[in-house]
Formats: C-alpha cells, structure tokens, sequence
C-alpha cells in the first residue's frame, strides 16, 4: 500500500470507496455540536504551499485541527524560499520537526512526487502544477455522491481548459475508476492531443455535445498558465464559443466547478449563482474528504494503528 497520495492512480476502487464512506463518518461528526475529534491527536501535519490557495488551504487546515493535530502552515511567501532557499532544502527542514503529514501545493509538475524523497512524512499532493489534484477528485466525487447519486453510470463532461488543469486529469481517472463515462469538450488548442488515450475520454470540440451528459465539469480559464496567448482569440470568443451558461444546460443536469471561478469566462454569473451549480458545495464537503485523506495517510504510514483505534 502506498503511503503518499501523489495521483489518483496511488488508490484504487476499494480503497477510494473507504474514504468516501470515511468522508461520511466525518461528515456526520461535523453536524454535531463538538466538532472536533481525538482521532490524530500527538500527530502534527505540516501544509506547504508554494501556489496561491483559498478552498485547499483552508480546509486541510480545518480538517487538521478538528482531527485534534498539531497544524503548521508554511507559505512561500514569508518564508526563506524567499531567499532562494530550494524545495529540497524546505523539505528536509521541515522534516526535522518529524512532521507526520506533509500537505504540498506547488506549481510545478512532480513537485510533491520529488518531496516523498526528502522526508519520513506521508505526503499528500494539494496540487502540482498541471499535474494532479487528487484530493479535489475525492471531494468531487464524494460531491456527486451527496448531491446526485450514484456515480457508475453517470456522463460527466470536462468543459474548457483540459490542457492546464489538474482538475480535469485527475477528476477524469477518478470518475472512470468508479465506472463513470467521461468526456472532455473544449477548442482543441485546450486539449491535449493524447487526452483520449491518456484519460480514457471522448473528445469534442462542439460545445453542444455537453447535452448528452448528466453533469458538466467547467474547468477555469488558467490565464496564468497560458503564457503569451495562443490558446484562444480572445477570452470574449471563448465566452461566446464554450463558455456555459442557462441556454447551454438542460432539465436534469448538475454543474460543477472547483473554484475559483472566472464569472463571465467560462461560466456565466446566473449559472454560477443557481443552485444546480454545485460550486459551494463542493467546496463544503473538501474539509470533511480532507479529513478522511489526512486519517488514511497517517493510518497508510503504519505508525499510528493504535492512535486511529480512538477514532471517531
Ligand atoms: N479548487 C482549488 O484547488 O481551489 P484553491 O486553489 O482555492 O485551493
């Protein structure tokens, strides 16, 4: 068993269905009065991002603190990476205070794979670059499976910048590992040309094939990825040519989005804000599906089977 959630290929069904029933056990915790948990108490969890952050930081935070362990937060800015200090050098730092969990963000690809070299921790990859998320594909699914249902069988589709995001690839593998159908739809200057093969999804690049699937995954525009243009016109033409809005969704169907979203872009402001726009509540369920991450990567390190058995 791999102790590190680099991707989701590091888990499979069984292992990804433990820890969406363990996100509902720390969800029915949440609604109690006492929201806090024994359960990683004399454990401490080190989050270090290096990328900007609002859902993700926050709620691995919050998931540390209401498994009742020690939580530190390192940003780069602020800290010595900003006197040129390397990611090695961060890592091996941190390691001295014998972390048990490392949380890491960073733009670039492989950063949290090159981490697990430099310390004992179980280290759990918040994002890398256009990489992998996997623990956003945990509370995506977790998400459909509160909010919509069973998830074998449905039609998800990817809308947009497949090429950036980290969303889209590792959401796909996790819908197709739990027996979904999925699709990517975007212009083909925001597709990767093996996407097909790499992801196992259908391709199109005529936004009106979204009709045809039960939930519509918009994926942000990365400007901050795109480098010197390129990619599209303009970001107006995409609006008008992909962008997803009331009269591009029918009866029926879900929409989702990881945040942070770009109203007007590639969502409108009106599907934003209805309810059918899963937004807020994907964002809701990440503290709980966090929580059941940061148990499993202490319980996969093999050190604190006896700590766990306080549990919930
Ligand atoms: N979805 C997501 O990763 O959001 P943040 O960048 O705010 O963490």
């Amino acid at each position: 068993m791999n102790r590190h959630l680099i991707s989701i290929a590091d888990l499979d069904r069984p292992e990804v269905a433990r820890i969406l029933r363990e996100s509902h056990r720390f969800g029915e915790v949440m609604a109690r009065d006492l929201k806090k948990v024994p359960t990683l108490r004399g454990r401490s969890i080190v989050n270090l991002f290096f990328e900007a952050s609002t859902r993700t930081s926050t709620s691995f935070e919050l998931a540390g603190k209401r498994l009742s362990a020690d939580v530190v937060n390192v940003k780069a800015s602020g800290s010595s990476v900003e006197k040129g200090e390397t990611l090695k050098d961060t890592v091996l730092t941190l390691d001295a205070y014998a972390p048990d969990v490392l949380v890491i963000r960073h733009p670039c690809v492989g950063a949290a794979r090159l981490a697990t070299q430099y310390t004992n921790a179980a280290v759990v990859n918040a994002g890398d670059g256009a990489h992998a998320h996997p623990t956003q594909a945990l509370l995506d699914l977790y998400t459909v499976e509160r909010e919509v249902g069973p998830i074998d069988g449905l039609h998800v589709a990817f809308v947009g910048d497949v090429s950036h995001s980290r969303v889209a690839r590792s959401g796909a593998l996790a819908f197709r590992m739990m027996g979904a159908k999925v699709s990517l739809v975007g212009p083909a200057t925001l597709i990767p040309r093996d996407a097909e093969q790499a992801l196992g999804a259908e391709v199109s690049h005529d936004i009106n094939d979204i009709s045809s699937a039960d939930l519509i995954y918009v994926l942000r525009m990365q400007r901050e990825r795109m480098g010197k243009g390129g990619h599209v016109p303009t970001l107006r033409e995409y609006a008008t040519m992909f962008g997803v809005n009331h009269s591009r969704i029918r009866t029926g169907q879900r929409v989702m989005h990881a945040g942070p979203m770009n109203r007007g872009v590639e969502i409108s402001p009106a599907l934003a804000d209805d309810p059918i726009t899963l937004v807020e509540r994907q964002a809701g369920y990440g503290m709980v599906v966090r929580m059941a991450v940061l148990h499993d990567a202490v319980a996969r390190s093999g050190s604190a089977a006896e700590a766990l058995a306080e549990a919930v």
